[in-house]
C-alpha cells in the first residue's frame, strides 16, 4: 500500500494533532454530509421505536447501556442478512442512542486508500462509522482497517521502493458498524475484529403490520388494521417494501380520493404493480417459472438460472433467493437450486 506525503504522527493513544498533509486532501473529500433518502423520513430513530428484531435490540440495548456507563465507544458492530431489514437503520438508532454522530458510506465508495484514510481522520470519539456492503472492501482498505479497529491507529507506508517507511497516525476511539448481505463473504481477520456480530431476521406479520401503521401514520395516511395487514402480507417480510408498497397505495387513494385506506384498496393498488398475495412480485415469478417449466423442477445451478433470467448470480443469491428460501418455495441443494411443491402450487395460483 502506498500513500505518498510527509509529516510527523502524534504520540500514541492521544487525541489526533491536526491531520498532517498525507491526509489533508483525502479529508477535505470527505467532509460533505450523505444526502437525505426518501426512506430517511420514516425511519425510527430510537431503539424504543425500532419494531421487530427482538433479539437483536436487546444485545444491543445492553452493550449500549454498558457503553455510556464506561463513558468508552461501542465495540464494533457487524450486521448481516438480507437487505431492506434495517441493518442503516440500526447504525443510525445505535447514534442517536449513544449521542454522537454516523458516518455512512459504502464499501464501492472506498476504493481508494485515501478515501477510507479520510473518513477516519475525521471521526471524533466514539463517532459511528457505518460501512455497507463492507464483503465489497478492497484488500488495501480491509488491511488499513485492522489496527485503526483493533489500536484506533492508521499504519501508513509513506514514499515507494527502498525509501519507503510506514507512519503511524493515532485516531479517535470509534466504533465501525460494518454491514452485509454476505456474511460468508467475509475474511475471517475483518470479521474476528467485531465484538458483536448479529444477524438481522425477516419480520412477521405482526410486527411489519405495526411497521405500516407507524409509517402511514408519519405519511398522514388513515389505514384500517386490515389495510395494514395486507401490505404486511405482501412485503416478503421487509420494512424497506413495506414502506414503498405503502406510497404506492398512497398514490392510488389520493388519485381515487379516498381519505380512509381498507384492504380491498390495498390489493387493487398493488395487483396494478404486479405485487401478488404472498409479496413475490413478477421477477420471482419468472425465477419460479423457469425453475419449473425451464428445468423441470431443477436441480439447477445458480450460474444457469441467473443467466437464464439475464440477472447477475450475486443478485440473485443474495437479493432474490433468501425470501424464496424462507417462504418455503425454494431449495438449495448441493446439485443446484430445487423448486418445491409449495412454489409450485403458488405459480399454478398467480400464472402470469
Ligand atoms: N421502519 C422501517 N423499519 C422499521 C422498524 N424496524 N421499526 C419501525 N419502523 C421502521
Amino acid at each position: 500500500m502506498a500513500i505518498v506525503s510527509s509529516g510527523s504522527s502524534a504520540p500514541r493513544g492521544s487525541r489526533p494533532e491536526p491531520a498532517p498533509r498525507l491526509v489533508d486532501a483525502a479529508v477535505q473529500e470527505h467532509e460533505q454530509e450523505r444526502p437525505l433518502q426518501r426512506e430517511d423520513s420514516l425511519r425510527p430513530r430510537k431503539l424504543a421505536d425500532y419494531i421487530g428484531q427482538s433479539e437483536l435490540k436487546q444485545v444491543l440495548g445492553i452493550a449500549i447501556e454498558a457503553t455510556r456507563t464506561r463513558e468508552e465507544a461501542l465495540d464494533h458492530v457487524l450486521l448481516y442478512g438480507p437487505p431492506g431489514l434495517g441493518k442503516t437503520t440500526m447504525a443510525l438508532v445505535l447514534a442517536e442512542e449513544l449521542g454522537v454522530r454516523c458516518r455512512i458510506t459504502s464499501a464501492p465508495a472506498l476504493e481508494r486508500p485515501r478515501d477510507i484514510v479520510g473518513l477516519l481522520v475525521n471521526l471524533q470519539p466514539r463517532e459511528l462509522l457505518f460501512i455497507d456492503e463492507i464483503h465489497r472492501l478492497t484488500r488495501v482498505a480491509e488491511e488499513l482497517l485492522y489496527p485503526a479497529m483493533e489500536d484506533f491507529r492508521l499504519d501508513l507506508t509513506v514514499g515507494k521502493g527502498t525509501t519507503a517507511r510506514t507512519r503511524t497516525l493515532p485516531l479517535a476511539p470509534f466504533t465501525l458498524v460494518g454491514a452485509t448481505t454476505r456474511a460468508g463473504s467475509l475474511s475471517s481477520p475483518l470479521r474476528d475484529r467485531f465484538g458483536l456480530i448479529q444477524r438481522l431476521e425477516f419480520y412477521g406479520l405482526e410486527d411489519l403490520q405495526a411497521i405500516v401503521q407507524r409509517a402511514a401514520g408519519l405519511l398522514n395516511l388513515e389505514l384500517e388494521p386490515e389495510a395494514a395487514l395486507e401490505v404486511a402480507r405482501r412485503c416478503r417480510g421487509t420494512p424497506r417494501i413495506a414502506n414503498r408498497l405503502l406510497r404506492r397505495v398512497r398514490d392510488v387513494a389520493a388519485v381515487g380520493g379516498h381519505s380512509l385506506v381498507g384492504a380491498a384498496l390495498v390489493q387493487q393498488a398493488l395487483s396494478l404493480h404486479r405485487v401478488d398475495g404472498r409479496g413475490l412480485d413478477a421477477s420471482d415469478r419468472r425465477l419460479l417459472d423457469l425453475l419449473h417449466n425451464g428445468y423441470g423442477g431443477g436441480p439447477v445451478g445458480l450460474d444457469t438460472l441467473a443467466a437464464g433470467l439475464g440477472e447477475d448470480p450475486v443478485t440473485l443469491e443474495s437479493v432474490v433467493e433468501p425470501f424464496l428460501l424462507q417462504q418455503g418455495f425454494l431449495q438449495r441443494t448441493p446439485r443446484g437450486r430445487v423448486i418445491t411443491e409449495a412454489g409450485i402450487a403458488h405459480l399454478r395460483e398467480h400464472a402470469a
